[in-house]
C-alpha cells in the first residue's frame, strides 16, 4: 500500500515538473507595459535613490507627449532625454512596451500603431529581459544575465550627462554625438551637433549638421583637458576624460561628488552649455565652458594666423610670422618658401588654443627634440607641438600645410612651435653679424627690392580692380533698385569708395565703436553731412539678396527716437550700414559719468525716458515688422545734439540673419545685466523682453548706476534687488542720483522708479507692454504693485564661473558680445 502511494506521489510529481519544463519552453516572454500614459496609466519609472524619472510629458508651450527622462527631485521639470523626438504623440494614449522575448522597448500609440522602438539586439532570446532607470539618468534594458541590451546613454539628444560618452565605437562604428534641438521646448532634432572627429587626432567639434561645416572646435586633449577648455584642469565640479584606444576614442565628464547635479547641453543656437543645479537659489546656473568671445567662432582668421581678442587688427587677426594678409581669402599666405633644409627655424608662441588637428600626425611616445628633428626632415611639416602637456610632457603633435583656428588663449594654453625660413628679421637686429648673414642681408634685400616691385605691380592691378569693382557695385545697385522697385522697395545705395574715402579708409581715428557685429567709424561726406558707418562682420553668410531685403525694411522704419539707417553698401563680401551720425554719443557716455551726468537734469531724464518708450513701442506694434529689440541697453540709446534719444542697432538681428545662419549662431545677442530671466535661462523671448531691459534702463537712468556693474557691499544684490529691497523698505528715493540737483516733484520720481520696477518682473506677463508703459509715463493709467524682480541677486546666474565676481569684472565686459542664450 506505502509503495502505491509512494508510485503515486512519484507519477504525480514526475507529472508536475513534466508540466513546469513545457511551460518554460512554449510560453512566451510576455509583453511588459512598462509606463502607460493617461488617467489609468501606471506613471513612471523611478531610479533608485529617485534622481530621476521617465514618462511621457507634455514640453511647455506644445501639446504633444514625448517619453522622456527627467530629474525628479527638482522643478521646474527638467527634461534630458526624449525617445520619440520626431514622432510625438497627439494625445495621453502612449504605452511603453517591452517585448520580453527580443528585447525591443517600443512606444505605441492609442491605436497599437509602433511610433517608436529600439532594436532588436538580444544574443540570446528567450531570456527574461529587465527595463531599469539608473540612477545616472541611463534607461536600461539588459538580459537575465544582466548584459547590457540597449541604453539611451548610446542615443545622446542635446544634453551630455555624467558618465555619458561622447565619441565613436571603433569595432561598430557608432557615433555618439549631441544633437541640438530645434528649440529649447521642442525636441525635434536641430542642426548642430557636438561629436569626436576622429580624423588626424581625435578633437570634438561642433558641427552644422546641414552644411557639415566645423563652426566651433574644442580642441583635442592634450593630457589635462580640451585645448579649448584649459578651465577643465581646475574644475571643482567634474573630471574629464578622453579615451583612445583600439576599440573607441571618447570623450566623458564624470562628477566628483556623485550628489551633484550637473549637466551639458547643446543650445538650438550650436554653444555649449554647462548648467549646474543651485540648492540655494533653486535653479540652474549656467556657464560656458572656455573662452567666449569673437575667436571662438571656427577658423575667423582663415588660415596661417592667430585669432588674439586683445589684438590691435581689426577682426582680432593676426598673421603668423613670416605670413602676410592674402587678398583672396582672409587667411595669410607665407611670405618667403620655407629653405626646407636643415637650416629652418622655428618661431614660438605661447599660450595657444592648439590649431585644428584633423589633418595631423601625432606620436604619443616621442620627445620634443625629436618632435623638433622629424618637422625638420619632413618639408612640408609647418609647425609641431607637444601632444601630452601632463607631468614632464611627452608626444608630437606635426602641422602640415595651413594652421587653421589657432587663437591665443587668456589662461591657460599650449606652447606652438612654428617652422620658419632660416633668414628671420630677428637676426638682422644682432649686430654682430658675420659674413654668412651679410650675405643673407643681401639676399633678402635683393627679395625686399623684388617684393617692391611686385608689390606696386599688384598695387597697380588693385587699383584697375578697384574701378572695377565700383563699376560693379552700381550696377549691382542699379538692378536692386529695378528690382526693388516692383515690390515698392526703395533704399540708397552709396558706392564703396566714397564710404572709404569719407571715414579715411576706415581708419581707427574715425572708429567710434566695437559693437557685437562689428566696428562703426564716423565719416564725413565732401559736401560735409557727417554719417556713421557700421561694418558689419564679413562672417555673416546670410545671403546677399536675404540682406537687401531685411536691410530695405529696416530701413522703412521711420520714427524720431530710433537711429535713422540711410542706406547701405555692399561690396564683394562687405557689407556697410550708413547711419546719421549722432554727435553726443550714447545714453551711458552720459549717465554713468561722474561729472557728465550733471548735465542731464530731471526734466530731461523724464523726456529721455519718455523717447525711448515711444521708440520702442513704435518697433514693437507700430511699425510694419514687429521688431523685437533684444538687446536695448544704454549704449544703444545715441543722442541728437539736443539730447534726444535715439534708438540704435534696432533689427540687427534680422538684418544680421541671425535665425539663420551658421556662422551667426556664434555670434552674440544680448547683455548681461539687460536680459530678462527668461531670456537668459530658458531662451524664450517676446516683447516683454525688450520691456525688461526697458525697465532696467528706467532704474539706470534714475540712479546714474549701471545693473551689472552695480555693488552692493551689504547684500548681494544688483541695482534692481537694491530698488526692490529700497522699495519695500518704503524708502525707495534713496535710490535717486543725487548728482542731479534741480528741483523736482518727488513723486514725479517715485513714479518712473515704480514703472522701472513693473518693468522688471521675473515673470514676462507681469509686465506691461509697451503701450501700458507709455500710458503709465503720462500719469494715465493706475501702477499696479510690482513684486520681487527678476535677477535681483548681484551673482548674475548666467555668469562664466571662471570669471571672478568682482564689480569691476562686472563693468568692463558690456559690449554685447557676451553669451547667446536664445
Ligand atoms: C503597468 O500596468 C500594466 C497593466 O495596466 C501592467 O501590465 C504593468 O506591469 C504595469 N507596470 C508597472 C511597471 O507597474
Ligand atoms: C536602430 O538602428 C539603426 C541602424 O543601425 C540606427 O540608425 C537607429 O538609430 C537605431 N535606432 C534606435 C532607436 O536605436
Ligand atoms: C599623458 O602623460 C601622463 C604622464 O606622463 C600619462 O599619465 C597619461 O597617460 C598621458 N596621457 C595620454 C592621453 O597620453
Ligand atoms: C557632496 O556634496 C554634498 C552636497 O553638496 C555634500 O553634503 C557632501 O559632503 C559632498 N561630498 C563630498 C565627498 O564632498
Ligand atoms: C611628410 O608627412 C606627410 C604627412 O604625414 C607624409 O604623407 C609624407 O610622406 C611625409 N614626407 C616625408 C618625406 O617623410
Ligand atoms: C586680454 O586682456 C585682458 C585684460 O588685460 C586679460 O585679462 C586677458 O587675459 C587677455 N586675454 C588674452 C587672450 O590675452
Amino acid at each position: 500500500m506505502q509503495s502505491v502511494e509512494m508510485l503515486g506521489v512519484c507519477i504525480l510529481f514526475l507529472f508536475l515538473s513534466l508540466i513546469t519544463i513545457s511551460s518554460t519552453l512554449d510560453t512566451k516572454n510576455p509583453t511588459q507595459h512598462i509606463i502607460r500614459d493617461g488617467k489609468n496609466g501606471n506613471g513612471t519609472l523611478v531610479s533608485r535613490q529617485g534622481t530621476f524619472e521617465a514618462g511621457f510629458f507634455t514640453p511647455q508651450s506644445s501639446n504633444k507627449r514625448y517619453l522622456g527622462i527627467w530629474y525628479k527631485i527638482i522643478s521646474p521639470r527638467t527634461v534630458v532625454w526624449v525617445a520619440n523626438k520626431e514622432t510625438a504623440l497627439e494625445d495621453h494614449s502612449g504605452v511603453l512596451e517591452l517585448d520580453g522575448d527580443e528585447g525591443i522597448l517600443s512606444i505605441k500609440d492609442g491605436k497599437g500603431a509602433k511610433v517608436w522602438s529600439t532594436n532588436a539586439s538580444l544574443a540570446q532570446p528567450k531570456k527574461p529581459v529587465v527595463v531599469q532607470l539608473l540612477e545616472s539618468g541611463n534607461l536600461v534594458v539588459k538580459d537575465g544575465l544582466n548584459n547590457l541590451v540597449w541604453q539611451s546613454f548610446d542615443y545622446p539628444g542635446d544634453t551630455l550627462l555624467p558618465g555619458m560618452k561622447i565619441g565613436r565605437d571603433l569595432k561598430t562604428g557608432q557615433n555618439r554625438a549631441l544633437r541640438s534641438s530645434i528649440s529649447l521646448t521642442d525636441p525635434t532634432p536641430g542642426k548642430f551637433s557636438l561629436g569626436v572627429d576622429t580624423r588626424g587626432l581625435a578633437q570634438l567639434v561642433i558641427r552644422n549638421e546641414d552644411s557639415k561645416n566645423i563652426v566651433y572646435r574644442p580642441g583635442s586633449w592634450n593630457g589635462l583637458s580640451i585645448v579649448g577648455i584649459p578651465e577643465e584642469i581646475t574644475d571643482q565640479f567634474t573630471k574629464s576624460l578622453f579615451v583612445m584606444n583600439e576599440q573607441e576614442v571618447f570623450y566623458e565628464i564624470q562628477l566628483l561628488n556623485s550628489s551633484t547635479l550637473l549637466r551639458s547641453r547643446l543650445l538650438p543656437e550650436g554653444y555649449q552649455v554647462r548648467l549646474i543645479w543651485s540648492d540655494k537659489n533653486k535653479n540652474w546656473e549656467m556657464e560656458k565652458p572656455g573662452s567666449f568671445d569673437f575667436c571662438e567662432t571656427y577658423a575667423l582668421c582663415g588660415a596661417n594666423s592667430i585669432c588674439n581678442v586683445n589684438g590691435t587688427t581689426e577682426h582680432y587677426c593676426e598673421c603668423l610670422r613670416e605670413f602676410k594678409a592674402n587678398s583672396v581669402n582672409s587667411g595669410c599666405a607665407r611670405t618667403s618658401p620655407l629653405s626646407c633644409i636643415k637650416g629652418d627655424t622655428f618661431q614660438k608662441y605661447e599660450g595657444m588654443k592648439l590649431p585644428d588637428t584633423s589633418s595631423s600626425w601625432y606620436d604619443e611616445t616621442i620627445s620634443l627634440q625629436v618632435c623638433e628633428k622629424l618637422c625638420l626632415r619632413n618639408c612640408s611639416c609647418a609647425a609641431y607641438a607637444q601632444m601630452n602637456i601632463s607631468g614632464k610632457g611627452s608626444g608630437c603633435l606635426h602641422w602640415f600645410f595651413d594652421i587653421v583656428d589657432m587663437r591665443k588663449l587668456s589662461k591657460g594654453g599650449q606652447d606652438f612651435y612654428l617652422r620658419m625660413a632660416t633668414f628671420t628679421p630677428s637676426e638682422l637686429q644682432d649686430h654682430s653679424f658675420d659674413r654668412k648673414k651679410l650675405k643673407g642681408l643681401v639676399v633678402g634685400c635683393t627679395i625686399f627690392i623684388i617684393a617692391i616691385t611686385v608689390l606696386g605691380l599688384l598695387f597697380c592691378f588693385w587699383r584697375k580692380k578697384i574701378k572695377q569693382s565700383v563699376i560693379s557695385c552700381v550696377v549691382e545697385s542699379n538692378s536692386w533698385r529695378n528690382n526693388s522697385n516692383k515690390d515698392g522697395i526703395d533704399l540708397p545705395i552709396f558706392d564703396f569708395i566714397s564710404i572709404s574715402n569719407a571715414t579715411n579708409h576706415f581708419s581707427d581715428s574715425n572708429k567710434l565703436g566695437q559693437g557685437g557685429f562689428g566696428p562703426v567709424y564716423k565719416g564725413i561726406f565732401p559736401d560735409g553731412q557727417e554719417i556713421a558707418v557700421k561694418r558689419l562682420s564679413k562672417t555673416s553668410g546670410q545671403g546677399l539678396d536675404e540682406f537687401k531685403t531685411e536691410v530695405s525694411l529696416i530701413a522703412k522704419l521711420q520714427h524720431r527716437n530710433l537711429v535713422k539707417l540711410l542706406g547701405c553698401c555692399i561690396r564683394e563680401d562687405e557689407k556697410l550700414l550708413i547711419y546719421e551720425f549722432m554727435p553726443n554719443r550714447s545714453l551711458d557716455y552720459f549717465i554713468f559719468a561722474p561729472t557728465r551726468c550733471t548735465l542731464l537734469r530731471w526734466s530731461k531724464r523724464f523726456e529721455i525716458i519718455k523717447g525711448i518708450a515711444r521708440g520702442l513701442l513704435y518697433l514693437h506694434q507700430d511699425s510694419r515688422l514687429k521688431i523685437i529689440h533684444r538687446d536695448l541697453k544704454t549704449s544703444n540709446i545715441l543722442l541728437d545734439s539736443n539730447m534726444n534719444p535715439k534708438i540704435s542697432d534696432f533689427g540687427m538681428a534680422r538684418t544680421f540673419g541671425l535665425d539663420q545662419d551658421e556662422a551667426n549662431t556664434n555670434r552674440v545677442m544680448g547683455t548681461y545685466g539687460y536680459m530678462p530671466p527668461e531670456y537668459a535661462v530658458h531662451g524664450s523671448f517676446s516683447v516683454k523682453s525688450d520691456v525688461f531691459s526697458f525697465g532696467v534702463i528706467v532704474l539706470e537712468i534714475i540712479s546714474g548706476r549701471k545693473n551689472r556693474g552695480f555693488c552692493d557691499p551689504c547684500h548681494h544684490l544688483n541695482l534692481l534687488g537694491h530698488a526692490w529691497t529700497l522699495w519695500i523698505e518704503k524708502r525707495p528715493m534713496k535710490l535717486v542720483d543725487e548728482s542731479v540737483d534741480d528741483q523736482v516733484e518727488p513723486s514725479e520720481i517715485l513714479r518712473y522708479i515704480h514703472i522701472g520696477l513693473i518693468c522688471v518682473q521675473q515673470k514676462p506677463e507681469d509686465r506691461p507692454n509697451m503701450s501700458s508703459v507709455a500710458l503709465m509715463l503720462n500719469g494715465e493709467k493706475l501702477l499696479p504693485e510690482p513684486s520681487q524682480p527678476g535677477f535681483y541677486t548681484g551673482k548674475d546666474n548666467s555668469t562664466t564661473r571662471y570669471s571672478s565676481r568682482n564689480c569691476e569684472e562686472y563693468s568692463l565686459n558690456e559690449m554685447s558680445n557676451s553669451l547667446d542664450v536664445r
